[in-house]
């Protein structure tokens, strides 16, 4: 159980472009209908996702510039087993797409669940604050190719006036 914490801690990675972390929902984590509160789980995202973009992409401190398209697809109950996979997707000149994707379930009852995925962008910067280059991510495999393109989606949205 020394791996289980309330707190994620990745206990895996299978590149520099990508990382996992597991740990149990609390009952800290609860929200009115007795499910894992969704902001939590943004958290937890936000945090998976920085490790991702800081600690093993880029090597820089990195803040969130945008959030898109998170869906949430099944609850999350207290005490199941979360898993959050993060992995660079794109990057620009300073920013890099990161694709989250949570898991959650009951190993003794079955496999892990998709609950829940999104699209985030980060930015790395310098001591100043201003963005600052990344190495880039060039798609190798088939499934790196689909999802490269999702940076056009956060280009077109950004452009859009979604309200007045
Ligand atoms: C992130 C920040 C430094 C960018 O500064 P900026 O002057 O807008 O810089 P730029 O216009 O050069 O944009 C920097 C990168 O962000 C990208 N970007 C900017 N707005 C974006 C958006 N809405 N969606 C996706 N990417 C965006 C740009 O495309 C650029 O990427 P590239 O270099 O790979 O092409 C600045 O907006 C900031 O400090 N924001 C606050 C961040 C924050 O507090 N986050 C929450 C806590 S971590």
């Amino acid at each position: 159980m020394d791996t289980l914490t309330s707190f994620p801690i990745p206990v895996a990675l299978n590149s520099r472009a990508e990382t996992t972390f597991r740990f149990l929902a609390e009952s800290t984590s609860v929200n009115f209908g007795g499910k894992v509160h969704g902001g939590a789980l943004m958290k937890w995202i936000d945090e998976t996702a920085y490790a991702c973009a800081a600690m093993l992409w880029s090597g820089r401190y990195v803040v969130t510039v945008s959030v898109g398209n998170i869906r949430f697809r099944r609850p999350i109950l207290v005490g199941n087993l979360v898993e959050l996979r993060s992995r660079v997707v794109a990057t620009g000149r300073t920013s890099m797409h990161i694709h989250i994707s949570v898991h959650a379930g009951n190993l003794k009852v079955g496999e892990l669940q998709q609950t829940t995925d999104c699209l985030m962008v980060l930015v790395a910067v310098d001591e100043t604050g201003q963005p600052t280059p990344v190495p880039p991510f060039v798609p190798e495999t088939e499934e790196e190719k689909h999802l490269a393109p999702s940076t056009r989606w956060t280009s077109r949205t950004r452009s859009m006036r979604l309200w007045s």
